[in-house]
């Protein structure tokens, strides 16, 4: 579509060097073989990948890569004077730190998908960035292909975003979607998502909310400009919500989706948790379905906005690497840099501290005054009762209640009282309710 030799005359070329060619890498390397010429029409500049790192020299790749650009030596692309734009897709924290960190100290702009990096030790990160005077930027760390940190930090710079909820991870939304569409229970949801593919072999990081955790960790950095790191994030997973929860859920006009929740609370305290919770049907995230993600933000002059796509996979997070790839490459050209990011310390709130509406699962004795004592309980601690619906007789009778706003600390208070209850034989499941 655009003779290249024309370009070429035109363009500057910018030269990438990448670390790792995994899927996010691959799929880069794909999308400039197939769509440079365009990207340099559009943009004015030419991305050539010139050295590619990965750890297995000798494993096939998806995407045709001469071999004379290939190397196991990440250290040796960072340092080659050729290279003007370090591109790191290999993941954890080392070497990725150190190889970021030698990268910029170079003054070489850095793009990263890498969330664990940039949720653990993003700050040490930054301040190299900053102190180079170049660009880091890592829009595919969180939700995948959708757009989140360039609208946080540029578009709703001077907004006062008062929360922001996202649904970030797709396995468990895939997995909480066919517990609520096809009845399925977590087991078999969680094997049909890793027969997919969407669900690992040991799926701890997405169902426990590890993965999640980090994401609302840099949504808060972002959002509030605070320093927010992954170990902060309370966190609960979905490994405990049974089909029988999700069924209830959707008779009260909830779907259960596990949320992350980044809250502005007061002054310089912010709250960051991830758990499942009960989200209205009219919700905009409640219509958020199979592996698809979303954030829904909240601000003081913007009202409410959602940003929706997909979360994962190779080619939306590569599409969000080269977006990042084609503003670092075109500040280098200028001789400019973007906003540096500066983090200040901020108080966090504890969960104990929040309030919300519950959802709350109890296993009781089928006997006259059952209930009384256990709404004199609640009572006890501030947790009054808006709806309550029992199911079943005999010992394995269920009350299933949804509280008015309570506080989490009175909240645990009255559950661990009801779990010493004789007439109490189970305390199921506990829900926050979204948008109480
Ligand atoms: N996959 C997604 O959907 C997605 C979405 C958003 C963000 N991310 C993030 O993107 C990053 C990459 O993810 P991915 O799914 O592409 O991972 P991946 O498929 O496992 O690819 C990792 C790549 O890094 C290479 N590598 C590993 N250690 C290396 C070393 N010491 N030196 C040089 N190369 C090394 C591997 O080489 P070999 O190929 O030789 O093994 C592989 O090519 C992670 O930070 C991830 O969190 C991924």
């Amino acid at each position: 579509m655009f003779p290249s030799s024309t370009l070429d005359a035109v363009q500057a070329t910018v030269k990438i060097g990448l670390l790792g060619c995994g899927h996010v890498g691959g799929a880069l390397v794909a999308i400039l073989q197939h769509d440079a010429d365009t990207i340099a029409a559009q943009t004015g500049v030419r991305l050539e990948v010139a050295r590619v790192a990965v750890r297995s020299m000798s494993k096939e790749r998806t995407v045709p890569i001469p071999a004379s650009l290939l190397t196991h030596d990440a250290a040796s692309v960072v340092a080659d004077p050729d290279i003007d734009v370090v591109v790191e897709v290999i993941g954890g924290i080392e070497p990725a730190r150190t190889l970021i960190l030698d990268a910029v100290k170079a003054g070489k702009p850095v793009v990263t998908a890498n969330k664990e990096l940039i949720a653990n030790v993003g700050q040490e990160l930054f301040d190299a960035a900053a102190e180079a005077g170049v660009d880091l930027l890592f829009e595919a760390a969180v939700g995948g292909g959708i757009p989140l940190i360039r609208p946080l930090r540029e578009s709703l710079a001077g907004e006062r975003i008062r929360r922001v909820t996202g649904i970030v991870n797709g396995t468990t939304n895939y997995i909480l979607t066919r517990m609520a569409e096809e009845g399925a229970d977590y087991a078999e949801a969680l094997a049909e998502a890793q027969q997919l593919g969407y669900a690992e072999r040991d799926p701890t990081a997405d169902v426990e909310g590890f993965d999640a955790g980090a994401k609302a960790a840099i949504l808060a950095s972002i959002a509030f400009g605070g320093r927010v790191v992954a170990g902060d994030v309370y966190r609960e997973g979905i490994s405990d919500i049974t089909a029988a929860d999700i069924a209830y859920a959707g008779r009260l006009g909830y779907v259960v989706k596990l949320v992350a929740i980044a809250e502005h609370v007061a002054d310089d305290d912010v709250a960051v948790r991830v758990h499942p919770a009960m989200v209205p049907s009219t919700h905009p995230l409640a219509s958020v379905r199979d592996s698809f993600n979303a954030v829904f933000i909240e601000g003081e002059s913007v009202g409410e906005l959602m940003l929706y796509g997909r979360g994962a996979g190779g080619m939306p997070s590569a599409s969000a690497v080269l977006g990042d790839l084609i503003d670092a490459a075109h500040n280098l050209r200028a001789g400019s840099v973007g906003r540096p990011l500066h983090l200040r310390p901020v108080h966090l709130r504890s969960i104990d501290d929040l309030s919300s509406a519950y959802y709350l699962d109890l296993e009781v004795a089928d006997r006259p005054g059952v209930l009384a004592t256990v709404a004199g309980v609640m009572g006890a601690h501030g947790v009054s009762i808006k709806s309550m619906e029992q199911e079943g007789a005999g010992s394995g009778a269920r009350i299933v209640f949804v509280t008015h706003e309570a506080r989490e600390r009175d909240v645990q208070a009255c559950i661990s009282e009801l779990r010493a209850l004789d007439v109490v034989s189970r305390v199921g499941t506990l829900l926050r309710v979204l948008g109480s």
